[in-house]
């Protein structure tokens, strides 16, 4: 199969995405307060290569460089994160007028070159001084956040229509409150569930800010998700991949679309809502969402098993099923993509999806054939889905350059650019002229 940008249509939306931590650096210039990474990257073994993201890609510095990359690749769209201690140093009081500056150069910029601007509210960089007082296991992180989202709007609503409220609250509360593998490296279920409430509030919350201060705004936010494949079909296995799927792709979709925790498939979800059940919180979860980003990268294959605490289950990795792998490790699959498009599509409150990250680290090269391969197959999926109806109207390839990849430093690249990290040089690499030649000529291509 061969694929055209014609195929998806005249409105499908095609973007690259960055986040704040994974590329501004500029930690602490002009009066910018310290994130939960900033401090988390300084603790011992934290992160796999030894490394922090102090300088990281220098965007702070170089943003026109890289929002024109983004152009002459042909996409329409940018999607970035606003760091809330840039903007906030403390998290809650004085505002960084340096900080709303830069961003206002950045969407500026964005408009200037005729790309549209999606804004991500939070993508995992919560100050450091409201950690301090419990992070997201803390009620006021909320307030906190509700606060953020309106000094955001009030900044840049003028300019931005479409925002994206959280990046990933699986992935973050997962691997920051209850693995404790991700800032703030918290573990343990009385971390990890009243940062699940608190961040589900969140999301609501701050969605009714910004329908409230933005006129015509376009709001969604986005999910981590994987199929869940039982390794077997006996019924502990089937059993396994339900809790999975409970945890991996239902567990803050379907408060926000009024339908409860799933505890039905996770029966220890129940806790949250005995804990919180005098708050009377629970019409405060949902909220109607314009759309909803979908960020899959692999399917998981689980199975029953009785010594996991509390969930019982366990990944059958990838690497011992004899699939195609990325660098991480990540099993590639198409078929994924598609399932899950197909499974979130199914859900009724759910007016549109968007695929606000798509992408894949492989070794550093930069001709990098296998990336290619990669968008071509997920492309062909959301492809499929969108034929047979599902309502998928933007694909965004995550990422725009080499950057700070986490836990996992520098060496996972995911960049459709080449980042040279001692000089700062962006080289163009083969999947960033595939896309090139896939949003600007028209044509076939194979
Ligand atoms: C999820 C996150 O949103 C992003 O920050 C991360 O780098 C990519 N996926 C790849 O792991």
């Amino acid at each position: 199969m061969s694929i055209s940008r014609d195929d998806f249509g005249d409105d499908f939306k095609w973007g690259v995405v960055i986040s704040a931590f994974q590329n501004e650096g500029a930690y602490d210039a002009d009066g910018k307060g310290l994130s939960i990474w900033d401090t988390f990257t300084t603790r011992k073994g934290k992160i796999r290569d030894k490394t922090d993201a102090r300088h990281a890609c220098d965007f702070y510095n170089r943003y026109r460089e890289d929002i024109l990359l983004a152009k002459q690749m042909g996409f329409n769209v940018f999607r970035f994160s606003l760091s809330w201690p840039r903007i906030i140093p403390q998290g809650t009081g004085a505002v960084n007028q340096a900080g709303i500056d830069f961003y206002q150069r950045v969407i500026d910029y964005c408009l200037e070159l005729g790309l549209e601007p999606y804004v991500t509210l939070y993508h995992w960089d919560l100050p450091h001084a409201l950690e301090q007082k419990g992070g997201w296991c803390h009620r006021g992180t909320v307030h906190a956040f509700e606060n953020f989202a309106t000094i955001c709007a009030q900044a840049f609503g003028h300019k931005v229509k479409n925002w994206i409220i959280l990046n990933e609250p699986f992935g973050f509360t997962s691997l920051g409150y209850m693995l404790g593998v991700h800032a703030p490296g918290k573990f343990g279920l009385s971390y990890f569930l009243p940062a699940v409430h608190h961040v589900a509030l969140a999301q609501a919350e701050g969605a009714r800010v910004i329908r409230a201060e933005v006129p015509n705004a376009r709001i969604g936010t986005t999910y981590s998700c994987s199929h869940i494949i039982p390794y077997t079909q006996s019924e502990q296995d089937v059993r396994a991949a339900a809790r999975a799927d409970a945890l991996f792709n239902r567990l803050f979709i379907e408060p926000a679309l009024g339908m409860g925790y799933p505890s039905d498939a996770f029966p220890l979800l129940k806790r949250i809502e005995r804990r919180y059940a005098l708050w009377r919180d629970w019409d405060k979860l949902p909220f109607d969402f314009d759309f909803i980003g979908i960020q899959n990268y692999f399917p998981l294959v689980v199975r029953y098993n009785p010594f996991m605490p509390y969930v019982q289950v366990s990944e059958v990795k990838a690497r011992y099923r004899n699939v195609p792998l990325t660098s991480l490790g990540w099993e590639i699959s198409g078929t994924g993509m598609y399932n899950i498009l197909k499974q979130f599509g199914a859900y009724e409150g759910v007016k549109e999806l968007m695929v606000t990250e798509s992408g894949a680290a492989f070794d550093d090269s930069l001709e990098d054939e296998n990336r290619i391969a990669y968008f071509k197959e997920y492309l062909e999926a959301v492809l499929k889905a969108k034929k047979e109806g599902v309502p998928v109207t933007g694909y965004f390839a995550w990422t725009l350059t080499d950057n700070f990849e986490w836990a996992e430093g520098y060496k996972a690249r995911f960049g459709l650019v080449h980042v040279d990290f001692a000089t700062q040089q962006r080289t163009i690499k083969a999947s960033g002229r595939w896309f090139r030649q896939l949003l600007l000529q028209p044509e076939r291509i194979g």
